[in-house]
């Protein structure tokens, strides 16, 4: 008679096995993803999976005593000692005894699928760089008197088929009292290098291992730091948070630090101290936030733009500030962590690097086409990572073009009267009532309008402390929309406008939004100043995709997606009422939050990523704005709200 047929979910992968197959063994040898890090033996509870009974019109009815064995010893040990769910088995334990269908729960996967929220997201595949194996190393004896490193090396190339492994000088300490608490059983996490080099031990525990194996994915922009703290197993985020870049003390935007690292001898060291100083606070306050060891986190992937790459790494980046903008390297890069400084990670964590396309396009830049990935699009697709510098990409599957352009820190919320970082109490919303002018507006922390009830309870414990950067840019569109600016962005006065709201500030005026001056709060108004920072930032981020646009032989595109590194969604009704963005129709535009984060999270989980991110970015065009001389036209043209000659009929609708 036939073999029993053993058919998995929710892979429908099937096939024929002997009578005690374990089902591991099934899945391994059909290709199922299905876990182990105990290599078979019973200990580590990864393989587990949940076998259905019942009618199967395929193969007539399974039922249970039949169709998998009894538990054996392991298995009962197990079960007994750590409980197992319900219905479960050990697929290293049980073996097939006839026909059978068998579940491999989502737990059980090494490539879960993890879902990204937003609207453009896709999945990302778990295989991260770092990974867990629990090995059986054989003892030494008198006659075989090999090192205790190579015996484990062994054990490694015969369990896991992991060719080479390099060990530090820090690991190989802890080695032997390890290996013999851990009577010859041990678990290692292994850093494998997507370029085929030997796999580095990170580090070494008696027996099974249960602790937490985490990674940090770091978006390191030139006015805030935002980071993702990992599960490097689940790929789940554990919690994301931002600090200001401390850099800010030494210049506002890039050039200013570039000069600053010029006129001051030692300055770009000061300034290399400040941000790893920075992310090492930032490390510990998203690990005691998740309740974390932080030696637990085994790696960290940064992304930035060229200049923080330099002053990260302690190059002075003296030769991005002027032509021809030479990087000290564009390829990506694999380092320790200690080599930066980072002394709250674990001891040999290892920090990636993406490539940077340019010498003013970054990996920040490298990381938002991994995450948005213009080169798989068919139709024409613009992508504008908002920041200090704005990260642009224009593409489909022929050409993808990519160039930065200087904002300034205005759509952080930074250089504007009230503004703030993203955090609760800043404001992130704003509307203005077209015919009464009054505005009603949404902090960071509540759901709430300000004219709902319950609002000042749910505003009570952060205040309303300032408007952060999408706040910013809806405050100025409803103002225009409110009739309260001219398309020159001019702020009326109060007799012009007809509101109250509208007060003297200097010779200008300015618009109240929230004063709160009586009660010893703050005033929240946006400014002519404000409105002026807004304007230069968005020209110069429009003044960008035109020359794109130019390059491409293009004066429309297809989509747009908005991405920023912090707050709310950027609304793209109001990115365009201030014409952020080429002219397109509004359900055309999708807002993606943080691009460039998302691309060093996709890094951190996958490691196939890295060497897909490293091909693209070769294949990108770069345009230098800082030397193409359009750009200064193309900016000038777009300082008008929105736009001085473009035509934007999406907005007439
Ligand atoms: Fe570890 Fe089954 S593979 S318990």
């Amino acid at each position: 008679s036939q073999d029993p047929l053993v058919v998995f979910t929710p892979s429908g992968k099937r096939g024929r096995f002997p009578v005690g197959t374990p089902v591991l063994t099934a899945a391994r040898q059909l290709g199922v993803d299905l876990d182990s890090v105990c290599g078979g033996r019973g200990i580590c509870s990864k393989c587990q999976i949940t076998p259905s009974y019942g009618e199967f019109s395929k193969f007539g009815v399974v039922s249970e005593p039949e169709a998998l064995s009894d538990w054996n010893s392991v298995e009962q040990r197990y079960k007994d000692k750590r409980g197992l769910i319900d219905g479960r088995r050990l697929g290293c334990q049980a073996t097939v005894q006839a026909d059978i269908v068998i579940d491999v729960p989502p737990e059980s996967q090494v490539h879960k699928q993890v879902v990204r929220k937003a609207a453009t997201a896709r999945t990302i595949i778990m295989d991260p760089a770092t990974r867990l194996y629990f090995i059986e190393v054989e003892e030494p004896d008198m006659h075989e008197p090999t090192g205790d490193l190579e015996r484990l090396a062994r054990a490694l190339r015969e369990q896991w088929q992991i060719a080479d492994i390099r060990a530090d000088l820090s690991v190989l300490t802890k080695l032997q009292p390890v290996l013999r608490k851990g009577n010859w059983q041990v678990t290692v996490a292994l850093y494998r290098d997507h370029h085929e080099g030997p796999a580095r031990l990170l580090d070494i525990w008696p027996g099974l291992y249960e602790g937490g194996l985490y990674g940090l994915a770091i978006d390191l922009g030139s006015t805030t730091i935002a980071a993702h703290l990992c599960d490097l197993v689940s790929g789940q985020v554990l919690c994301s948070s931002g600090v200001m870049n401390p850099q800010i003390r030494f210049g506002e935007d890039l050039m200013s630090r570039v000069s600053y690292a010029m006129m001051n001898p030692g300055g770009d060291k000061d300034m290399t101290r400040a941000v790893r100083t920075a992310i090492n606070g930032l490390t510990q306050s998203l690990s005691t936030e998740a309740g974390i060891d932080p030696a637990t986190i085994f790696e960290a992937v940064i992304v930035c733009n060229p200049v923080m790459h330099h002053l990260l790494l302690g190059i002075d980046p003296v030769e991005l500030g002027q032509a021809p903008f030479a990087l000290a390297t564009s390829s990506s890069l694999s380092l320790r962590a200690k080599d930066l400084e980072f002394t709250t990670l674990n001891d040999r964590a290892q920090v990636y690097l993406l490539p940077c396309i340019a010498g003013h396009v970054g990996a920040d830049a490298a990381a938002v086409a991994l995450s948005e990935e213009p080169g798989k699009s068919k139709d024409l697709v613009l992508v504008v990572d908002v920041g200090t510098n704005a990260e642009i990409l224009l593409g489909n599957t022929t050409r993808v073009l990519a160039c930065s352009s200087p904002t300034g820190p205005a759509f952080e919320g930074a250089q504007i009267s009230a503004g703030q970082r993203a955090a609760p109490g800043a404001i992130e919303r704003v509307e203005i009532d077209p015919v009464t002018k009054e505005p009603r507006f949404r902090i960071i922390g509540t759901d709430l309008w300000s004219d709902e009830p319950g609002f000042a309870a749910a505003a009570a414990g952060s205040g309303i402390t300032g408007i952060c950067g999408s706040g910013i840019i809806e405050a100025v569109a409803e103002m225009r929309m409110a009739g309260l600016l001219d398309d020159s962005g001019l702020i009326g006065s109060a007799d012009q406008t007809g509101t109250p709201r509208c007060i003297p500030e200097g010779r200008t005026h300015a618009y109240v939004i929230h004063d709160a001056r009586a009660d010893g709060g703050p005033l929240i108004s946006v400014t002519q100043g404000d409105i002026r920072a807004i304007q230069l930032a968005k020209s110069a981020l429009y003044a960008g995709a035109r020359l794109l646009m130019d390059e491409m032989g293009v004066d429309k595109v297809d989509r747009v997606v908005l991405a920023g590194a912090f707050g709310a969604h950027i609304s793209p009704k109001h990115a365009m009422v201030l014409g952020m963005i080429p002219d397109v129709p509004l359900d055309k535009v999708f807002s993606a939050g943080n691009a460039a984060g998302t691309g060093a999270r996709i890094a951190l989980c996958n490691i196939a990523s890295r060497a897909e991110i490293e091909t693209t970015v070769g294949q990108i065009t770069k345009i230098e704005t800082a030397i193409e001389p359009k750009f200064q036209e193309h900016f000038v043209a777009a300082n008008a709200i929105p736009h001085k000659t473009d035509p934007f009929p999406e907005l007439a609708k």
